[in-house]
């Protein structure tokens, strides 16, 4: 493992920690999700928008976020955070602008990725990230995003 990488994982591995560490004796989700954006917001680079989109009478609703204003409402497999919760997998985008239907709240945003939240196998909503560099997130990110959400999905049971 190069330098660069050892280093992206030890940050991944703090985050983690501290998303555990803050939140263990705590149920409420307003709560959880809002602190869970501003850890990702405060420790990765090169993102401007990190929040969450709540699924709620059959569409997802914006919950908890760090980031310009964003647009309220996202139909089922609607962009790329509805496509998400469609497909109930991570949607990993390196341009936006090649996702057919992507849908702009921020035009900075070039790159994205939607982690869906899904708990006892119902779609709980999703974690949504922007970058304003092309190709932000790699195979690394996906895989500590997935477990963050892992133990979100534990602390919202
Ligand atoms: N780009 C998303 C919409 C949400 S914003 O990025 C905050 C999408 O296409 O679903």
């Amino acid at each position: 493992m190069n330098t660069l990488k050892e280093t992206k994982t030890n940050k991944y591995k703090l985050i983690l920690k501290q998303l555990v560490a803050l939140h263990e004796d705590e149920s409420d989700h307003i709560a959880i999700l809002a602190n869970a954006s501003a850890l990702l917001y405060q420790y990765l680079n090169e993102v401007n928008w990190v929040g969450f989109y709540i699924w709620k009478d059959d569409e997802l609703v914006l919950g908890p976020f760090q980031g310009l204003p964003a647009c309220i409402r996202i139909s089922y497999g609607k962009g790329v955070c509805g496509t998400a919760i469609k497909e109930r997998k991570t949607q990993r985008v390196a341009d936006v602008e090649q996702f057919p239907g992507h849908i702009v709240c921020d035009a900075a945003s070039k790159s994205e990725i939607v982690v869906p939240i899904i708990i006892n196998n119902q779609i709980y909503g999703v974690l949504d990230i922007d970058s304003p560099i092309k190709n932000r997130f790699d195979e690394l990110d996906q895989t500590y995003l997935e477990k963050f959400v892992n133990i979100l999905e534990d602390l919202l049971h």
